[in-house]
């Protein structure tokens, strides 16, 4: 079938609107993909960070077979030995002396939650039921009601509510307004360290650092939501550590199954993850040793390989071409490792436009906000095929 008989029949049955952008993706190698009608793309979105070590990376896909072959799940009464290993390699590779595995981005936020909330009663004496979270203005967490019910953005929340209290919003960036909502109340401040659906929007210098210095100080866990930027996107294994700030908590997901499995992980130390006993939290599928072969691979994987480095290296060459760029149309170029927003005036349209006609021209890439294209490539693209994407991309921008 082609892509728009595809598009028509997913419209009809799927309950999920992602208004999509024209193509139906059939394979993927590395950086490039190929749609059902046979043309090839250079993928610049890498399924928002989830396949940083590139489509069928054959390492990846080799330990997955195996693990196939194997076990790929066991009644949670018992300890797989895929899982024994990976907790010990998470938490060689964070520096933490915990980790709880989940599935979704989402669930291990709540699971950074619950962990928060449960250490204020018990560690600060937080009155029952009265524990607060600071968050920060158009953050994006996931999607559970607990979640939306502290996002900023309408069309996240409307028509979901009721939502759970307990939740304080900040402006992004605004280390003086953190601590002026930090009450006796506070348990914890949870914060991505680039805003990803927000618009690649790069908090100012020493903002992480002050968090840091706030969150000791006032005695509040700092929990860095790394699903997206965690796991070398930005140059570093962490983006926290671009200030060289170390967090209460770490949770990852995304690039953690290289797309192929859903797994996410909250990281702490165990004076913080004690809180959770037998029988207060817990999944079926959770650190199934299907997901957790996956895992233990892209551990190994970003060990060896440190693509950290590359994401680095290939990400200033991609911002210096960006913004060497002469266009009329682009307002800003900003980016930290291989995670870059190019803002676009309104007046020359939205960026979903913009995304449209790189498309067309062989690059995919979305909008996030109504004016920012992202461009987040697997870091193991080839230097070659990033100076290919780049082209296509700039010529859009420059011929507008
Ligand atoms: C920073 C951040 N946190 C959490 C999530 C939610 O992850 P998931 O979609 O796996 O639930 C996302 C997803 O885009 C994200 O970017």
């Amino acid at each position: 079938m082609k892509s728009r008989e595809l598009i028509e029949m997913t419209e009809r049955h799927s309950a999920q609107n992602y208004a999509p952008l024209e193509v139906v993706i059939r394979s993927g190698q590395n950086a490039w993909v190929e749609d059902v009608d046979g043309q090839r793309y250079i993928d610049c979105l890498s399924a928002y960070s989830a396949v940083n070590f590139g489509h069928q990376n054959p390492r990846i896909t080799r330990a997955a077979h195996a693990q196939l072959d194997a076990l790929t799940i066991i009644s949670r009464a018992f300890y797989a030995d895929t899982y024994a290993y990976l907790c010990k390699e998470l938490c060689e590779l964070s520096g933490k002396d915990k980790v709880l595995v989940m599935n979704s981005g989402a669930e291990a936020v709540e699971t950074a939650l619950k962990a928060a909330r449960k250490w204020g009663y018990e560690e600060k004496g937080i009155p029952d039921n009265k524990a607060e979270i600071i968050v920060f203005a158009d953050n994006f967490h996931g999607r559970t009601t607990t979640i939306v019910g502290f996002s900023t953005s309408p069309l996240s929340q409307k028509g979901f509510g009721p939502f759970a209290a307990g939740f304080r919003a900040v402006p992004f960036g605004d280390a003086a307004a953190v601590e002026a909502a930090i009450t006796s109340n506070t348990a914890g401040v949870l914060f991505e360290p680039i805003l990803g659906e927000g618009g690649i929007i790069i908090p100012p210098d020493g903002f992480i650092r002050s968090l840091r210095e706030i969150c000791s100080r006032r005695k509040v866990l700092m929990v860095a939501d790394e699903i997206q930027t965690g796991l070398c996107r930005t140059g570093k294994l962490f983006a926290c550590q671009h200030e060289d700030v170390e967090p209460d908590m770490y949770i990852l997901g995304k690039s953690l199954g290289a797309g192929i499995v859903p797994i996410s992980a909250v990281l702490a130390n165990a004076d913080v993850m004690r809180v959770f006993t037998p029988g207060t939290h817990g999944s079926t599928f959770g650190g199934n040793p299907f997901a957790c072969a996956v895992a233990r691979e892209v551990v190994a994987l970003i060990r060896e390989e440190k693509p950290q480095e590359r994401a680095a290296e290939l990400g200033a060459h991609m911002l210096a071409r960006l913004k060497a760029m002469r266009s009329k149309v682009v307002k800003e170029v900003r980016g930290r490792g291989m995670m870059i927003g190019v803002d676009i005036d309104p007046a020359a349209g939205t960026a979903k436009d913009f995304c449209k006609k790189i498309i067309h021209e062989g690059v995919l890439c979305k909008d996030t906000r109504m004016q920012t294209v992202r461009l987040a490539p697997p870091l193991t693209i080839s230097r070659q095929d990033l100076d290919l994407a780049l082209d296509r991309i700039i010529g859009v921008f420059e011929r507008a």
